[in-house]
Parts: C-alpha cells; structure tokens; sequence
C-alpha cells in the first residue's frame, strides 16, 4: 500500500499535467504573481497516513476552502439555530461572489458564497467577541483541523483588501438587513485574514480526513468539532461547495469537497478519506481545472461517489 498509492497519484499527476487552461486569479493582485505550473495532490487516511505527489508542501493561501471549517466553528460556537437564522443552507445556482440574499429577509442562501462566508465569520467565537479576538479564534480553529500552527500570508491578505469592493458591498448589504450586527469594514477585514492563512495541499488533507473522520483530528487526535456538526458542514458541501459547478460535480464526482482561488480544493469522504489537490490554474467557476480533473479521475478509479 505504501509504494502503490504514491505511484497512483504520480501517474495521475502526469496525465493531468499538460493541461494548462484556466486562468489565475488575477483580481486578488499578489495571487496573479503564483506559479501557474504547481501541481500536487495528498490522500489522508483516517488512520493517519498520508500518501502524496507533486508539490505537496508548497504554501499557498486557503481562500474559500476556510468557509465550511470556519462555518463549522460557527456552528460549534454559537449552535445551529442561530446560525441557521442568519445563514441558509441552500444552493445558489450564482457565482461565488454573487450577492446571493434570500427575498426578504437578507439571509445569505449559503455558507460557501461570499455573503454567507462573511456573515459566518461573524458568528465564530462566543457573541461580543471583538474583531480581533475572532480571527484568532478562526485561525486557531483553522489550525486545529490541520494539526499544526497555521500563518497569514500578509502580503496576499493587504493585496486582497485593498481591492475588496465587492465584498464590502456585500457585508454593506448584509449590515443593512441587520443579518451582521456590527462594523462591514471589520468583519470583512477578518473574513480577508481568514482566507490568507497559508496551508499546504498536505494540510488540506489533513483537514478534509478530520471531517471524514467525524471530526477528529487523525494526525493530533483532538476533536476538533463533534459529529453533527460535521454532517451539518459535509452536506452543505456537498450541495453548494462547487458553486455554480456543484451539480455537475455532483454527478460526475460525488464527494463533499470544496474550492479555493489559490488553486486548492479538498475533498471529504465520511469514514473513508480526506483528499486534497493544488493547482492554480482556474475554470470560469474558480474551481481548479486540473484539481476537478485529478478528482473526476479519483472517484472513477476507485469508486468513490457517494451514489
Ligand atoms: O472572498 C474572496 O473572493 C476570496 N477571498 C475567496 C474566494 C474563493 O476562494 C472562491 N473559490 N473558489
């Protein structure tokens, strides 16, 4: 087992690599400075193996793949009501960065949209924390499910929010329906922090086997968050973490999984695995072209969809 998974994962590596379509992220400026090339991918037992090729532990910044680990300390946090009142669990059909708000009352329809990811950011840590108290809740959070001590990529983080006119927007949106409570300014501040903690794919791995593994940690042992929050977080990954791609994805793929920007996307199989890509080049989702490829060939060779 040892030798033949990493031999799995280099010939699929190979196959996926002459693929260089997509596009990097060039509306968050530092993120258009990335190598295009990287490529890895991680699989992470529950058991506390991990197998991997490629660039496995190149540091780039998480981006949306916090949102289910840092809707999960919401959760954890302030319980399911009442996050649940202020964030929905349904799919939005719409762009990650639509606005996204259900008719009415403001509720952002999900937690894997930037409207929900921003008002999940509010609900992490106990209420009345300030603003700074919170992002060290999320980053302590975040690093809990990686089993080590994660950073903030500063640079990435200042490139981000000095162009964050849309996300302001939303937060504004969001201040206006009372659905955040405080300062847009500061909760998107926050919510920029979180998605500029640096992880490897070998980190994302880890933190996608810790959902899989009811959330247990299979590296540290800790439980990071208990079990209903865990299936709360796999199904709202399952129906919304690939955006206006997750139907297809779920046909095609069929694992709870989520994207970031930076070119990382992570993949959660309840009891089984935590699996983990990273390339930067992206499709006109921000999905990952060569990570949705390496997965469609995963869930293919070894039968993993859910279905
Ligand atoms: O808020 C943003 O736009 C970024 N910090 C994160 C977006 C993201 O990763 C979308 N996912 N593919």
């Amino acid at each position: 087992m040892r030798s033949i998974i990493p031999d799995y994962l280099t010939d699929a590596l190979g196959d996926v690599e002459p693929d260089v379509s997509g596009e990097l992220a060039a509306y968050i400026p530092e993120l258009a400075g990335a190598d295009p090339d990287r490529l890895g991918a991680v699989f992470a037992t529950l058991d506390g193996r991990i197998y991997g090729a490629g660039d496995i532990d190149h540091e780039f910044t998480i981006q949306s793949i916090s949102k289910p680990f840092t809707y999960a300390l919401a959760l954890a946090d302030r319980g399911f009501y009442p996050v649940l009142d202020k964030v929905g669990v349904e799919p939005s059909g719409e762009a990650f960065n639509q606005i996204s708000l259900e008719q009415g009352t403001g509720r952002p329809l999900n937690p894997m949209i930037n409207a929900g990811a921003i008002t999940a950011h509010s609900l992490a840590g106990p209420q009345g924390l300030d603003p700074a108290g919170r992002v060290e809740r999320v980053i302590d959070g975040l690093s809990a499910f990686a089993g080590r001590r994660l950073a903030v990529d500063e640079a990435v983080c200042a490139s981000e929010m000095a162009d964050a006119h849309r996300n302001l927007a939303i937060a504004h949106m969001l201040r206006s329906y009372d659905i955040l409570t405080e300062d847009p300014t500061a909760v998107v501040e926050g919510y920029v922090r979180q998605c500029s903690v640096l992880v490897s794919a070998r980190d994302l791995a880890v933190m996608a086997a810790t959902l899989a593994n009811g959330g247990v940690n299979p590296l540290s042992g800790e439980q990071v968050v208990h079990q209903p929050v865990v299936r709360q977080v796999l199904s709202v990954m399952a129906t919304c973490g690939m955006y206006d791609a997750a139907g297809d994805w779920a046909t095609h793929v069929g694992i709870p999984a989520k994207s970031g920007v930076a070119g990382g996307l992570i993949g959660a199989l309840p009891g089984q695995i935590g699996i983990a890509t990273f390339s930067p080049r992206l499709d006109a989702h921000g999905n990952s072209v060569r990570g949705v490829s390496l997965f469609e060939q995963f869930s293919s060779d070894a039968g993993l969809h859910v279905m």
